[in-house]
This record gives C-alpha cells, sequence and structure tokens, in this order.
C-alpha cells in the first residue's frame, strides 16, 4: 500500500484524512502529545487492523480520542463528578480518563476490558481531523510496537510506510511524551502513566491519587495490571540503554571510566562536554519538559549513530520528570545502576 503524506496546514488535507478514517482507513495524525494512528473507535475491524500495522498485542486497549465535552457520555457508562472537574483543568491537553465503557465501545478498542480511556487532545490538527470525520478515533501511538514513540511525521514514516493509509504532518509535537493516564473507574483516582499533565496537578484537583506501581517498577510478564500497556518493555532503541543514577560528576566518571567501541552518552547539556563518548543530550538538567519533548527522538538517534550500548543520565522523579524517567525506565528495560 502506498502510504500519502499528507500536510496539517491544509484544508483539503484534513478532508482526505477524514475521507480514509469514514471509509475504515488507518491515518496517522499529530497530537500534542505523539502522532497517533487512528482509527473509526466505533468499527471494531478498522481498530483491528491498528494492531495489525502496529504489531500490538491484542490484550492492550486503545485510547478513543474525542473533539467536543458533549461525545464523552455517548462513549462512557456516566460521568462522575471528577471526570468533569479533570476535564474542566486539562481538557483539551494531554490527559486520558478511564471510566466504565458504554456498550457501544468495540472489544477491539478496550481489549475486552469493562472501561475505555478517552482523550480530548488540544493539537489544533487533531481536533481538526476528529470534527471533519464526525467520528471517535482510537488510536494508540502511531509506531511500531516496542519502539520510540513517534514525535515527528519521520519517525511515523520510517516504522508504518506502506502499511497505513497516510500520515498528517504537523510538526514536532510540543509534549513528547504520552498522556498522562488517570482511572476513575476503581474506588479511587489512580495514575496509570505519568504523562504532560503531572501527579502534582492531578492532587490539586481530584486530593489523593494513587501511583500504580507499574509506573515506577517492572512488572511481571503474566501478572494481571491497571493499564496492560506498562508490563510491555517499550521506546527501546536497538541499543541497550542503561540507567545512571547518581549526580553529573559521577556519572561523567562512570561514562568516561567504561567507554568502549559502540558506546554513547544520553545525558543532559551541562555533560556532552565531558563525555568522551559520542553524546545526545535530553535538554539541560533542570528542564523537565525539555527533556520529554527530546526524549524519543534522541532514542531514535542513539540507534542512527550506531551505538549499542546506551548510558544514560537518571532524569529527576518530579513533575514531568517522573514521565521522563518512565519511558527511559522501560526503554532501558529496567536496568539501573546506582552510582
Ligand atoms: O498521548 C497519548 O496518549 C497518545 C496519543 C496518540 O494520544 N496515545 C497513546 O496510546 O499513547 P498508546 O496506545 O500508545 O497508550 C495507551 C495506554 C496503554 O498503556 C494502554 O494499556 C492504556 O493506555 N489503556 C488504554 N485503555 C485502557 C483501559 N481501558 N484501562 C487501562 N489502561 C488503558
Ligand atoms: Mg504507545
Amino acid at each position: 500500500m502506498e502510504t500519502a503524506l499528507l500536510n496539517g496546514t491544509k484544508k483539503e488535507d484534513i478532508a482526505k484524512a477524514a475521507v480514509l478514517l469514514k471509509a475504515g482507513g488507518l491515518v496517522a495524525i499529530p497530537t500534542e502529545t505523539v502522532y497517533g494512528l487512528a482509527a473509526n473507535a466505533l468499527d471494531g475491524s478498522a481498530v483491528k487492523r491498528i494492531f495489525e500495522a502496529k504489531g500490538r498485542p491484542q490484550d492492550n486497549p486503545l485510547i478513543v480520542h474525542i473533539a467536543s465535552l458533549d461525545t464523552l457520555p455517548k462513549l462512557v457508562a456516566s460521568v462522575p463528578d471528577e471526570a468533569l472537574a479533570l476535564a474542566d483543568q486539562f481538557w483539551p491537553g494531554p490527559l486520558t480518563i478511564i471510566l466504565p465503557k458504554a456498550s457501544c465501545i468495540p472489544d477491539e478498542v478496550s481489549a475486552g476490558l469493562e472501561t475505555v480511556a478517552v482523550r480530548f487532545p488540544s493539537h489544533p490538527v487533531a481536533r481538526a481531523i476528529i470534527e471533519a470525520s464526525g467520528l471517535p478515533l482510537a488510536a494508540p501511538s502511531a509506531n511500531t510496537s516496542g519502539r520510540p514513540s513517534p514525535t515527528k511525521a519521520e519517525h511515523v514514516l520510517h516504522d508504518l510506510r506502506g502499511k497505513i493509509e497516510a500520515v498528517v504532518d504537523g510538526g514536532d509535537c510540543g509534549v513528547g511524551l504520552e498522556s498522562t493516564v488517570v482511572s476513575l473507574a476503581g474506588n479511587r483516582p489512580r495514575l496509570l502513566r505519568p504523562g504532560g499533565v503531572t501527579h502534582e496537578q492531578l492532587e490539586e484537583v481530584l486530593g489523593a491519587v494513587e501511583i500504580d506501581p507499574a509506573v515506577t517498577h517492572a512488572v511481571q510478564k503474566n501478572a494481571v495490571v491497571s493499564s496492560p500497556g506498562m508490563k510491555y518493555k517499550h521506546y527501546s532503541p536497538k541499543a541497550r540503554v542503561v540507567i545512571l543514577k547518581g549526580g553529573g560528576e559521577d556519572y561523567i566518571r562512570y561514562v568516561n571510566a567504561h567507554k568502549r567501541e559502540g558506546a554513547a552518552a544520553l545525558c543532559f547539556d551541562e555533560d556532552v562536554a565531558a563525555v568522551q563518548v559520542p553524546a545526545v543530550s535530553l535538554g539541560p538538567e533542570k528542564d523537565g519538559e525539555e527533556q520529554a519533548r527530546r526524549l524519543f527522538d534522541a532514542l531514535r538517534t542513539i540507534d542512527q549513530l550506531g551505538a549499542v550500548l546506551a548510558y544514560a543520565r537518571c532524569p529527576e522523579q518530579t513533575g514531568v520528570g517522573l514521565a521522563v524517567y518512565n519511558r527511559l525506565i522501560r526503554a532501558a528495560a529496567f536496568e539501573v545502576i546506582e552510582l
């Protein structure tokens, strides 16, 4: 199949994307977090094709994207006050809310669960495409399963060219990491995946929000987890990634003492000049938002350098840093060295 490259700034290309989606096609669309691989969320056979194109495990449910709060009650069994409070504060934006699902949600979307994940993205191109199609759109990140999520149209083409109908180019994604996922389907609110909306911000609206253990720790392969996506090794470049936990000086000393052919540094601006291996920077040490924006592209750059081993500096685990850490530790298959 020929994958069309559409331009998110052109009205006629938005219309083309909508036509493809209405016909059951797969279209990668830009959002403020990462590019999503969209299909009609109400069409089980269209959604099934998403899993095939990505090579995604069948038990990993998808997020449904909407462009108006009025759509939410149609997708879920009921809308609790907490959901409205979150929507009021963070929608449109990088927050996904899990609620008990309505019967119109196909099993392919919910992967057999009784819940559905819903997000109202803020990206103008994503919103325009959802509105033009008149459909709720199921969309996981538009990468091959296991690879770093795409933050540029070229990342999508690299992974999925020939497997999907179109990619809509909307430039680089501003947040750079996937949305925060919070479940309101249990007794108490629970953070399943950290993202651009921080745990601290959620607690300002909801009061106490539990952090699912899978956010920071490895889970057993066959364990039952609240968010199936968190159990897989993820976001991985071909190189082995090792996280080095400690201050800048300790990091530089370790990297230089262990330099070898094929090693690279995934570090902060402050470290670049001092490390004696090729370096890819995530930005300033104290700028979690910039690190989030650059992480996935940096992981792909590590591969382009031909590195087989990447020494990654450990980000701080507060604010957006928790999300950066959550992705990096999966890219590293939980390999961490305390310095
Ligand atoms: O920012 C994002 O969320 C991007 C853009 C495209 O919107 N999408 C995205 O989708 O990251 P995906 O499929 O890569 O990640 C969805 C995550 C997975 O970890 C999945 O297991 C979880 O959300 N999830 C989806 N539905 C769920 C449900 N009903 N219960 C628990 N977890 C759910
Ligand atoms: Mg993903």
